[in-house]
């Protein structure tokens, strides 16, 4: 018999009263006496496939074992329900026990739990609903990712993971090495880098950018989507030590050029998840909302989740500069009333309080901010024409979003051999950096890029409040479970 998911089950309507087979996992059973309903789930939606069991035709024996959690596989005849909330249902003829699971001890109970709960279980979560959601919309996100880039012409780029640069010069690196830790091998009083496996100094990779520029000077356009690893000791609902981030890099392109891409990108990743995803967006948003309400008053969103997706698609992001913002903060009353934790003034990095009140209180939408001073972004930004005033600036742009904050950082690259071999040898790493410096040498063009951080997009599009809930297995200070 051919093999059918939940999902063909519920929305094909040939099958009705049709013999099927189907297996997954019981999210609870219930009844009486006479009947026995299972709630069976595959994982293929986040809807049940309800089976009804003749009390009857199954002995206690075999219904002992149906409990939340275990899994089976039932034949028998789908026809359509009696009852409320769903369709149809499936009259159960045969029903096979493929793995036990025991009442009192399986965790994932068909009540509410904690979020925390559900993290120091990770290894389960995906059999709720919440998770299933989450994850099938981070899945649908990936594969539009790669759909839209591939259908523009740009080509899928590997970066490497273990590199021995940093390519944004935060130093938040993982170390790499096969060296025995106890013991290691010195020179001088020193480690010995060169008795290392790769003869230096490594470390896993915390962005792919600098080699993907290397393949937009070939390929024109290529991006990078691939796991990127931050040593940042940062205990907060934003940060990961190992996420997944998605890099363009396009030849030929400047910043305005960059900011069209982004916001068309974003809009398409959004609008995607809206169309095929309805069923567990849905589901999201009515949570969402209970989470709400739960809220103190002025930490309440004012859109629901969908409201929201729809609303950031179908609105422009407002661009403005860093000055310009640093001017809305000054003047804003939230300012003059000492509200801001941080201090604002120009030349420092905007604080995510700074970036929350541009986008949730004064702009209510997304906002691409630009041209930051040269002092706090990365070396391989290009420098703009200095300001009236003598400010230095560079061609960096961040999208903030409502609710996450920095969602993407980019920027114009400085393809001007001179200035950007100043600003290298600066921080001492030109000699490393012979083969970056290498693509300004021979046929440097105008070329630009940015980064998307894939969690806190999915953070957004799913609405949960910790980025820890939107990747399977989180990564953070302390924590490497499973
Ligand atoms: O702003 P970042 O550090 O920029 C870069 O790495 C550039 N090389 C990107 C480029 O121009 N190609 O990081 C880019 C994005 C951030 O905007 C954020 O969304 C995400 O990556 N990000 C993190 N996400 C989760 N946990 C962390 N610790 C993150 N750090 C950055
Ligand atoms: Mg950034």
């Amino acid at each position: 018999m051919k093999r059918l998911s939940i999902d063909e089950i519920l929305t094909k309507s040939e099958l009705r009263d049709t013999q099927i087979t189907v297996q997954g996992w019981i999210r609870n059973e219930r009844g009486n006496a006479y009947v026995r309903f299972i709630n069976l789930n595959d994982g293929s939606t986040i809807h049940n496939l309800q089976v009804v069991a003749d009390v009857n035709n199954f002995s206690e024996e075999v219904r002992k074992d149906w409990n939340t959690g275990a899994s089976l596989k039932v034949e028998g005849k789908l026809v359509a329900s009696q009852g409320k909330g769903q369709n149809v249902e499936l009259l159960a003829e045969k029903i096979t026990l493929l793995g036990a699971s025991d009442a009192e001890k399986y965790p994932m109970q068909p009540k509410a739990h904690s979020m925390e709960f559900l993290r120091e279980n990770a290894h389960l979560r995906m059999r709720t609903q919440t998770f299933g959601a989450i994850f099938r919309i981070r899945h649908g996100l990936a594969f539009a990712i790669h759909q839209y880039f591939h259908e523009r012409g740009f080509y899928y780029w590997h970066s490497p993971i273990i590199t021995a640069s940093d390519a944004e010069g935060a130093g938040e690196m993982f170390r790499v090495t096969t060296l025995n830790l106890e013991n290691p091998p010195k020179k001088e009083g020193k480690i010995d880098t060169e008795a290392d496996f790769f003869g230096k100094a490594t470390n896993l990779t915390v962005s792919g950018q600098l080699e993907g520029e290397l393949g937009a000077m070939g390929l024109g356009k290529v991006y990078t989507f691939g796991p990127t690893f931050r040593a940042e000791n940062s205990n907060t609902a934003r940060h990961l030590a190992e996420f997944w981030m998605i890099e363009p890099e396009m030849a030929f392109y400047d910043l305005k050029d960059n900011m069209d891409l982004v916001e068309d990108f974003l809009k398409y990743l959004i609008n995607f998840a809206l169309e095929k995803y309805a069923d567990d967006l849905q589901f999201l948003d009515e949570r969402f909302e209970k989470e709400n309400k739960q809220k103190k008053k002025e930490e309440q969103a004012e859109m629901g989740l969908i409201e929201k997706l729809r609303f950031v698609v179908a609105n422009d992001f407002e661009r403005l500069t860093y000055t310009e913002a640093i001017d809305i903060l000054l003047q804003s009353n939230h300012y003059k009333k000492k509200k801001f934790q941080y201090d604002v003034k120009w030349g420092v990095d905007l604080q995510s309080e700074h970036e929350r009140y541009l986008v949730e209180k004064h702009f209510k939408k997304p906002v691409i901010l630009t041209n930051y001073p040269k002092a706090i972004k990365a070396f391989y930004m290009r420098e703009d024409e200095p300001l009236a005033d003598g400010k230095e600036t560079v061609s960096a742009m961040d999208v903030l979003f409502p609710g996450i904050g920095e969602i993407v950082g980019g920027s114009q690259r400085e393809e001007r051999l001179e200035r950007l071999q100043a600003r290298t040898d600066e921080m001492g790493i030109s000699e490393e950096l012979w083969w970056y410096l290498d693509t300004r040498r021979f046929g440097s063009v105008p070329h630009s890029g940015f980064g998307l951080g894939f969690e806190r997009l999915v953070l957004f599009v799913t609405g949960m409040g910790n980025i820890r809930d939107v990747i399977p297995f989180p990564r953070t200070p302390k924590n490497a479970e499973f």
